[in-house]
């Protein structure tokens, strides 16, 4: 086959390059469109746009396919931990024991965070979002640590900073906003068990580590560690593109997730269940009102390339029944999630609209059980997700054919009109 495309626009005709992926994907490569034929494309939400060349993440959105670096998301789940994840995304293979201890222990030495960025924390309000402290403290790292040198192992120690600081600062301003005591991190713990004892560890009552606990926050990070293109991603190599230092990109990723669309949902899922049951609604009335009501949407369903259920609710959902049946009590919320889900499935407008549910409507169920507040849940979404931020930006600074990004418009804006001076411009 002829691995050009052929564009015709009125008697011109042009051929245009013709990429594909390994796992068969294909694009045309549209970089002569306009020195060519004057034209650019149009593609609101860059959907049919391929951005980059990338070896990090392959999904197939039809088939609910998710592997990172080649291995499927499942398997990792299974078998392995976020440490050793992020490394396998960052460093393109998974890691020799050797390696791996190299890679904790250099985790462990850079957990601490500068003393006197407590003074940041200290002064934000007691109300700011966890996402908003979070984006800014990552973009303050920047003053407290070196700007990156291109030394290859010197990078690294940036990388395992943020890896590991982040999820310090995370906890932090979590007891800060609780005016609690900061608990500092722990060389003898893994790296969810160090979280977990640093966000609930206290003076007064020790905090009990419970490896179930442990095994689900791997789980629930691994799951988030990278999704391709998305959103957030997509800012992290776009801010990235004009050579700002990582912590800036990674704090650009980070206000990106936030948004309800994107990251924010976890939360959003939550308040929505929670609303059904305070009020004592039918998950069946949601839904008639999604149908009603153009602009509400369900919250935990769709997504931009899943057309078949998110492999990742999948796995998701089963450690949710798993944790919840070890509460001393069921979670309503459980319930009524699992009921919508059937209704909702069964739907047709969303079977129409191939709308399934995403790894966001049951990931708050799993981090109400381990007893993560609902204003950190996009917060433990951006500590999983950071490997996969630091090896795109990564990826993006070492690829020769990454530019500034710089898209184009189509301009549907007045013609040229002169400046009235207000005194002719009428009442
Ligand atoms: N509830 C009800 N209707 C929906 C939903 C939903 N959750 N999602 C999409 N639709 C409908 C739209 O109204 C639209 O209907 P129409 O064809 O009658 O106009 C159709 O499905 C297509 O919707 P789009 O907005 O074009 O789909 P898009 O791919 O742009 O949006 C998105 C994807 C943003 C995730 C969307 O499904 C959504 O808003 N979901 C709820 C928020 C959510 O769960 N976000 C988390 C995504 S996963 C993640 O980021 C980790």
């Amino acid at each position: 086959m002829e691995n050009k495309a052929r564009l015709i626009i009125g008697e011109k005709e042009i051929g245009l390059p013709i990429i594909e992926g390994t796992e068969g994907d294909k694009a045309i490569d549209i970089r002569a469109l306009r020195s060519q034929t004057g034209y650019i494309t149009y593609d609101p939400g860059l959907a049919n746009t391929g951005v980059c060349k990338s070896s990090i993440t392959y999904m197939d959105g039809e088939k609910g396919i998710l592997r990172y670096r080649g291995i499927p998301i499942e398997e990792l789940a299974e078998n392995s931990t976020f440490v050793e994840t992020s490394y396998l995304l960052i460093n393109g293979r998974l890691p020799t024991q050797r390696e791996l201890n190299a890679f904790s222990v250099m985790l462990n030495d850079h957990s601490l965070v500068h003393e006197d960025m407590r003074h940041f924390f200290e002064n934000f309000p007691r109300r700011a979002h966890p996402m908003g402290i979070l984006s800014s403290m990552v973009n303050a790292l920047r003053f407290f640590y070196p700007e990156l040198p291109d030394e290859e192992d010197e990078i690294n120690i940036t990388f395992a900073r943020l890896l590991s600081k982040v999820r310090t600062m995370a906890a932090m301003s979590y007891k800060i906003s609780r005016g609690h005591k900061v608990v500092y991190p722990r060389h003898d713990l893994s790296y969810p068990a160090n979280f977990l004892n640093m966000m609930f560890d206290s003076p007064v009552k020790p905090y009990i580590i419970d490896q179930d606990n442990v095994k689900a926050l791997n789980v629930f990070w691994i799951l988030h560690a990278d999704h391709e293109q998305n959103c957030s991603t997509a800012a992290v190599r776009l801010v990235g593109s004009a050579r700002v230092n990582l912590y800036a990109a990674i704090s650009a990723g980070i206000c990106a997730l936030w948004g309800p669309l994107h990251g924010g949902a976890n939360q959003r899922v939550v308040e929505q269940l929670q609303e059904i049951y305070r009020q004592n609604l039918s998950p069946k009335s949601l839904v008639e009102k999604v149908k009603r009501e153009k602009n509400f949407r369900l919250m935990g369903f769709g997504h931009r390339v899943y057309k078949t259920l998110d492999p990742r609710a999948k796995i998701m959902k089963e450690m949710a029944h798993k944790l919840v049946s070890k509460l001393p009590e069921r979670d309503p919320l459980l319930d009524i999630a699992m009921e919508l889900e059937d209704i909702a499935i069964n739907d047709p407008y969303f079977r129409e609209r191939k709308l399934y549910p995403n790894v966001d409507f049951y990931s708050g169920i799993v981090l109400r059980a381990l007893g993560i507040p609902l204003n950190m849940f996009t917060v433990m979404f951006a500590i999983g997700r950071l490997p996969g931020w630091i090896s795109q930006w990564k990826e993006d600074r070492d690829d020769p054919e990454s530019r500034l990004y710089r898209p184009r418009q189509i301009y549907v804006g007045e013609n040229l009109r002169h400046y009235v001076p207000i005194r002719e411009r009428g009442s």
